[in-house]
């Protein structure tokens, strides 16, 4: 699945799966952004949708049909939106759809950058331009939604039911070696771990000393560690402080919703869902979830899906078209159009044209420089 080097022009085949809520709004704005894009590059994006979803799930009784998978591992790359369904339990939806995709097809590094764009306002009173920009690993294969636990007498008083979190060495090394890796690229070398082996005395014990044994490997990498409870208030009083931070499924889970907040909405931070063997597609997505609040109003924040969709480039080897997507959106985002959750009021529809027309502005600046 790695992408062609060879020269001229590729094709990438993208499977789209909108899903449910504002994710159908924002793949559509992210799909025609795209192509806006992919004209100007030298290389070509072929979209295959896949109407699974909720909707799906209520009719056929499953989320994904038989050989839905191989269909996936067809594609280059994977677009997603969100799941989720106020008439379906989250449990059913997250585990039918999401999940039931990352982890057989070994999606196990997630990455969720976060920074302030130009034009939009971080909520702490002292966080300049370029004061918070991280990029956060979160481990995504097991940890605490391994999927192990169960219920025993159901119903009665005396339920137990338990949810028991799995740390394996090989998926804590990989993760950690991508986040050394990650963290290596990155200008300031500056790796935080997050932990509570303070309280979680197995796993995360285990956690630390695979951390420690591969921070022997990166010796140009900076890495302290940070128990999670005391890393929500650092994120919020020192975010300077951070760059590139690594913690497990659970805790990257809530981090990360805290870390687009304190950029200024959930509705601008992207996913990868990586398989960094490139044995599987990855998968991108927005942070955010299917929105009901704010589903069919077209007014949902297209910026997360964009950013994901340039992340989504670079990861198939587009770098420049990859940034030139980012440059535009935050062209736009510099220009005040905004939508309602970053205090604008501009629509999905108004924002999307705007950053189309945004990278062909810059796309002719640079033909004529
Ligand atoms: N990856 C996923 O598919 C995923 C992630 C999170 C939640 N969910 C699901 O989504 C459903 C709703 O969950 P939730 O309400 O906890 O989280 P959510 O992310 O859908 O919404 C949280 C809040 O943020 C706002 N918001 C989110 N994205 C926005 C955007 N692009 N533009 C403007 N505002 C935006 C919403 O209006 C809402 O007020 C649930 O079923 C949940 O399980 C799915």
């Amino acid at each position: 699945m790695s992408p062609s080097l060879d020269a001229g022009p590729r094709t990438h085949s993208i499977a789209c799966m909108p899903g449910d809520g504002i994710g159908t709004e924002v793949v559509a704005a992210g799909v025609e952004v795209l192509k806006a894009v992919a004209k100007i590059g030298s290389f070509k994006l072929e979209f295959k949708d896949y109407d699974w979803s909720s909707e799906t799930y209520k009719k056929t009784g499953k989320y994904i049909p038989d050989g839905g998978l191989d269909e996936l591992r067809k594609h280059d790359a994977i677009l997603f939106g969100a799941v989720g369904a106020p008439d379906v339990p989250d449990h059913i939806s997250l585990w039918g759809l999401r999940l039931a995709i990352c982890q057989p097809l070994q999606q196990y590094a997630n990455v969720r950058p976060t920074k302030v764009f130009r034009g939009t306002q971080s909520p702490l009173r002292n966080c300049a331009d370029g004061d918070l920009d991280w990029v956060i690993i979160r481990e995504n294969s097991e940890g605490e939604y391994a999927g192990q636990g169960g219920r025993s007498h159901k119903g009665l008083p005396w339920e137990t039911s338990t949810e028991v979190s799995i740390f394996s060495r090989h998926a804590v090394e990989r993760i950690f070696r991508f986040a050394f890796e990650t963290a290596q690229k990155r200008p300031r070398k500056l790796l935080t771990v997050v932990t509570k082996s303070n309280a979680q005395r197995s796993g995360m014990v285990m956690w630390d000393e695979v951390a420690a044994a591969v921070a022997k490997d990166f010796p140009d990498v900076t890495v302290d560690k940070m128990l999670v409870d005391a890393m929500t208030v650092r994120m919020v009083n020192k975010p300077k402080s951070l760059d590139t931070i690594v913690a497990t499924n659970l805790h990257a889970d809530i981090l990360s919703d805290l870390a687009a907040a304190l950029a200024g909405s959930i509705g601008i931070a992207p996913t990868s869902n990586l398989d960094p063997t490139r044995q599987n597609p990855s998968m991108f997505e927005p942070i955010h979830g299917s929105a009901f609040d704010i589903a069919g109003k077209g007014i949902a924040n297209p910026v997360g899906t964009f950013w994901t969709a340039s992340e989504m480039l670079k990861w198939l080897g587009e770098e420049d078209a990859a940034q030139l997507l980012l440059d535009a959106t935050e062209d736009v985002c510099g220009q005040g159009i905004l939508t309602g959750d970053l205090g604008g009021k501009a629509t999905t529809q108004e924002v999307t044209n705007a950053v189309i027309k945004a990278v062909q502005t810059r796309a002719n600046k640079s033909k004529s420089s």
